[in-house]
């Protein structure tokens, strides 16, 4: 493989990649602000400029490239044996060259500015720029716009890198954002009467290099510096899609793209990236309850677990049989488990996919293109995935099946238990389904108050995809793993949990909830306070790696749950280059 020298690191490439793409892939440090690997090359910032020596063509010895002016990292194409220096006196001259005509009207706003502690603007400053401002002129003021229903713009903070002006003329093809005006006065703008909304409108705010395209719905809302991030997969439709979910104390507070190159690049819908809201909803299921002389009551798992339990039983006692109905928004593992549970209460138990939502019909970006980015109509992220686990413990039939099956002459047909499960970010309840319920006994493990729960014998508080681990198959057959990112809330379990619990109520086993061993802690510092309680659960307790392994084991047609299962790599943590200081 050709290779070339990057300020005495080699690098290789493959021919037709730029230097800068060479240097990105070792790793090796030249700024750079409009340079995005998903867009064209404008070379405009001049920032990644540097000095390129060559073998001569005539006489093979290395000599200044171009006649030894520097030159754009980024739009120069790599040849073999060249030599890069992006950090000789030349081209550190033009980088602090660069900032400090960047920061000529940049506002000094870092401390109430989104963008600060991720921003490119602040690193490079730190790294390259000048410690001290020879400007001493007025700064050009620009406005703030409204750019469209998720997207600010604080042109002040602007550096014009055009980095949002390409994404929406090369990525999603719809060209709302342009460049107006001249010299200091240049601005980026929307056309008169034209909003930037589109699907994808949220990744020109990840594609902004500052803080002049700022999200709507973060901001001020938190400090960057205070979030975690941890890897998971699109819960919402069939993509796939990968990504972040940044949170802090047990709240999310953003979702953006992970980059996969076999998923969906750089990029995600603002469907994705807005939709996670149903997780702090106040409609959050927080009790199990119960039927009671006709009445909903709240009530304790236990409580919750043994009606369950007794209720299934008696109707397979009565030589009925159990239905489980398997939400696409379950993981793999929680359907494996829910599917074992039905068949420990029923070996009989007829298994069902649930409803599998669609709106409208698949879109790619640009439109026509179809490599493109493909937004999905499929609302929901796993029905493969529940169909491929079901199937390898039963037959399994479709939703509409399963409603036939339950409406049955009024329940008193062969279905005489059901249990549904939800997961739903709304309510999914149809007409169909409430008017087939009300024959058969009937637990719902759901995570938001609806219609439904009052239309069953007992309800369960499952847990959202934030709040646990697991497996996700998309559209295009992809086994992807996520993490789990915050607590389950109060009062709530996984789905995968719960299955457990059942299963332990159903053999007489110690549950995790009424048999929980309580601990006394020691001081240990930093830790839980000295002579705290700490609660450990004695049954099994839902591990979605270990459960992975148990389906491989256990059937051969889930042998790939142990080898075809991608799992997301560590998010590298940006380590602080100044020293922590304890007040
Ligand atoms: S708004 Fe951001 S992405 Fe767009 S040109 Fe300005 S700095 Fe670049
Ligand atoms: S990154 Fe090369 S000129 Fe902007």
């Amino acid at each position: 493989m050709p290779s070339i020298t990057i300020n005495g690191v080699r690098a290789e490439f493959t021919p037709g990649q730029t230097i800068l793409q060479a240097a990105n892939a070792v790793g090796a440090a030249i700024p750079q602000y409009c340079y995005h690997e998903g867009l064209s090359i404008v070379a405009s910032c001049r920032i990644c400029l540097a000095e390129v020596w060559a073998p001569s063509a005539k006489t093979g010895v290395v000599e200044p490239y171009m006649g030894g002016k520097l030159l754009p990292t980024c739009q120069t194409t790599a040849s073999e044996g060249m030599v890069v220096y992006s950090d000789g006196p030349k081209s550190v001259a033009n980088q602090k060259a660069v900032m400090e005509y960047l920061l000529i009207n940049h506002p000094l706003d870092c401390p109430v500015c989104d963008q600060s502690g991720e921003c490119f603007l602040q690193d490079y400053s730190y790294q390259y720029g000048r410690s001290v401002s020879r400007f001493e002129e007025q700064k050009v003021k620009q406005p703030k716009k409204d750019l469209g229903p998720h997207v600010y713009l604080y042109s002040d903070r602007c550096i014009m890198c055009t980095r949002c002006v390409r994404f929406t003329r090369e990525v999603t093809g719809t060209a709302e954002l342009f460049v107006q005006g001249r010299g200091n006065k240049e601005e980026i703008d929307v056309f008169p009467g034209i909003a930037l909304d589109n699907e994808l409108s949220g990744n020109v705010v990840d594609l902004c290099p500052v803080g002049a395209l700022l999200d709507k719905d973060f901001l001020f809302t938190e400090r960057v510096w205070f979030l975690r991030e941890t890897p998971g997969i699109d819960p919402l439709t069939a993509s796939g899609d990968n990504i972040e979910i940044h949170h802090n104390e047990g709240r999310i507070h953003r979702v953006k793209p992970r980059t996969n190159m076999a998923v969906n690049r750089w990029w995600i819908t603002d469907e994705v990236r807005y939709g996670w809201k149903f997780v702090h909803s106040e409609a959050r299921l927080r009790s199990p309850s119960r039927r009671q002389y006709g009445t909903r009551v709240s009530c304790e798992f236990e409580r919750a677990y043994d009606d369950a339990v007794a209720g299934v039983a008696a109707a397979v006692g009565a030589g009925k049989r159990l239905l489980l109905v398997v939400s696409p928004m379950l993981t793999c593992e929680e359907a494996w488990l829910l599917g074992r549970m039905a068949k420990a209460m029923d070996a009989g138990a007829l298994l069902a996919v649930g409803p599998v939502p669609t709106v409208g019909e698949d879109r790619t970006f640009p439109p026509g293109d179809p490599a493109g980015f493909k937004a999905y109509a499929e609302k929901a992220p796993n029905a493969r995935g529940v169909r491929r686990v079901l199937s390898a413990l039963g037959e399994v039939i479709d939703f509409d099946a399963a409603v036939g099956a339950m409406g049955r002459d009024g329940g008193r047909g062969e279905v005489g238990a059901i249990i549904l499960t939800g997961n739903y970010p709304s309510e999914w309840g149809t007409a169909a389904l409430e008017r087939a319920l009300g024959g058969a006994f009937t637990v719902l493990i759901d995570t938001l108050e609806s219609g439904l729960c009052e239309r069953v014998d007992v309800v369960l508080p499952g847990a959202s995809f934030a709040e646990k681990a697991g497996t996700f198959e998309n559209a295009r057959g992809m086994l992807q793993a996520f993490e789990q990112a915050i607590p389950v809330i109060e009062m709530a379990k996984t789905e995968g949990q719960i299955a457990l619990d059942l299963m332990s109520v159903l053999e007489g086993r110690p549950d995790p909830v009424r048999d929980a061993a309580a601990v006394v802690v020691q001081t240990t510092v930093g830790q839980v306070a000295a002579g705290a309680q700490v609660t450990l659960a004695r049954g099994r307790v839902f591990n979605a790696a270990d459960v992975r392994g148990e389906m491989a084991r256990a059937k051969e047609a889930l042998g790939v749950m142990a080898t075809g299962v991608t799992t997301p790599a560590p998010l590298a943590r940006q380590v602080a280059e100044m020293e922590m200081v304890e007040l």
